[in-house]
């Protein structure tokens, strides 16, 4: 096992694409890593630049003690598990397992010691003889899994292996790779665009955004203290809500009414300036299912709700908002940087099963404002972050590489 340490690591590709700029990111021995971000953020790139498949342009990859910049893959012991796992069809289970062992002339004594082993520690034992075609989609996974494990790799690299599986599948075997990896505590890295899986599995995570580092941080740390309006919006489901917002002493104007927060928190940012509040939508409610003591930490207001989604446990609610020009363009500019997975025109409030809100009432809705996140509109930065519970910041551990990084980035992007 080893750690895997990527140091200013620069990506241009043939036709001058800056694909990856500037990342660092330093993977601890036994630690599972996530790098997520929208599609074409430069991920599996990064990946196939751990592994060898990829030339670094610039920048250093440290696997273990070595720099391995110039090493072939087969070089660097690594072993990567694509997304439609490459097993062998006219292999047995075995020989699949096997495969790696047979390819490096291991006797066969070596072969059998080491494929009983994996396919224990898989429980793939009574598997064995079957080939890969009647196996179900997670016994798959396992076998290209052992394959992995038989070459005691020093690293485990995942490049989106559960896209192809349905949503129930992908669950199951989203539990399944997590037990594994801490009971063989090896180091991996693990591709994906799934903010759920990035939340579930990783000890932390690394967010990109066209090819830059916004956040490495684990996945609390990610939820509660997001360093910008990109890693804000992208983790959670639904997104946290973003409303134009003014700060006047301890109030807080918003569309629907002002709302108090905390001194320390209105101390962190411009008095009257036009800014972007981000809230979660659990961190509104029903204030008729509110209870007193909670009561007092949160303000209340009162507005037209627009539709209701009731699931049982809890219900969403629906409320639409205008916003002023300015707060429009930033967050139209998020949307396009999200792949244009959110919906930013209304309000998301989750209720409580109990609240009995329904769709077109002039409803009283409580919010926790204490839990309010405030943005500068112009750079997007979380104005109001907490530096000590937010992981690494690349924006504030040094301000001038991340805005040239940036640069690169959004001309990129431009033409
Ligand atoms: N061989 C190549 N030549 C030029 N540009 C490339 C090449 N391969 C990838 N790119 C570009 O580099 C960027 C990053 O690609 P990459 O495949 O790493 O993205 P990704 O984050 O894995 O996306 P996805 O979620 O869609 O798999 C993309 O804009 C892509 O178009
Ligand atoms: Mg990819």
């Amino acid at each position: 096992m080893a750690a895997i340490t990527m140091k200013n690591i620069v990506k241009k590709y043939g036709d001058g694409f800056p694909a990856v700029n500037d990342v660092s990111i330093d993977v601890q021995d036994g630690e599972f890593m996530i790098l997520v971000g929208p599609s074409g953020c430069g991920k599996s790139t990064l990946l196939r630049m751990i592994v060898g498949l990829e030339d670094i342009t610039d920048g250093d990859m440290v696997i273990g003690e070595r720099k391995v910049n110039d090493l072939a893959p087969r070089d660097r012991n690594l072993a990567m598990v694509f997304q439609n796992y490459a097993l062998y069809p006219h292999l047995s289970v075995y020989e699949n397992i096997a495969f790696p062992l047979r390819l490096a002339g291991a006797s066969d004594s070596e072969v059998d010691e080491k494929v009983r082993a994996a396919s224990k520690t898989l429980e793939l034992d009574e598997h064995l003889e079957r080939k890969p075609g009647n196996l179900s989609g997670g016994q798959r996974q396992r076998v290209a899994m052992g394959r992995a494990i038989v070459r005691d790799a020093d690293a485990f690299l995942f490049d989106e292996p559960l896209s192809n599986l349905d949503a129930k599948l992908r669950g199951q075997m989203r539990t399944e790779i997590a037990r594994l990896q801490k009971r063989l505590g090896i180091t991996t890295v693990y591709v994906t665009h799934d903010q759920t899986e990035a939340m579930t599995l990783g000890d932390r995570v690394a967010v990109l955004k066209r090819g830059v580092l916004q956040q490495l941080a684990s996945p609390r740390e990610l939820y509660t203290n997001p360093g910008n309006l990109f890693v804000a919006g992208f983790i959670g489901s639904p997104p946290m809500n973003f409303l134009p917002a003014t700060v006047r002493g301890t109030s807080v104007e918003l569309p629907f009414g002002s709302v108090k927060i905390p001194q320390e928190k209105a101390a962190m940012v411009p008095e009257g300036k036009l800014l972007i509040a981000g809230i979660r939508p659990e961190h509104f409610e029903d204030a008729s299912v509110v209870d007193e003591g909670k009561r007092g930490h949160g303000s209340t207001f009162t507005t037209r709700v627009d539709v209701v989604e009731w699931l049982g446990n809890e219900a969403y609610a629906y409320i639409p908002f205008e916003a002023d020009d300015a707060v429009k363009e930033q967050l139209t500019q998020l949307e396009r940087d999200l792949d244009g997975e959110a919906m930013r025109n209304q309000l998301v409030v989750s209720l409580d099963g109990a609240s009995r809100i329904a769709e077109g009432d002039e409803a009283e809705i409580w919010v926790d404002a204490r839990q309010m996140h405030l943005f500068d509109p112009e750079t997007g930065d979380n104005l109001t972050v907490d530096l000590e519970r937010a992981g690494r910041l690349p924006a504030k551990e040094d301000p001038q590489a991340q805005a040239r990084a940036e640069d690169v980035a959004a001309d990129a992007a431009a033409h």
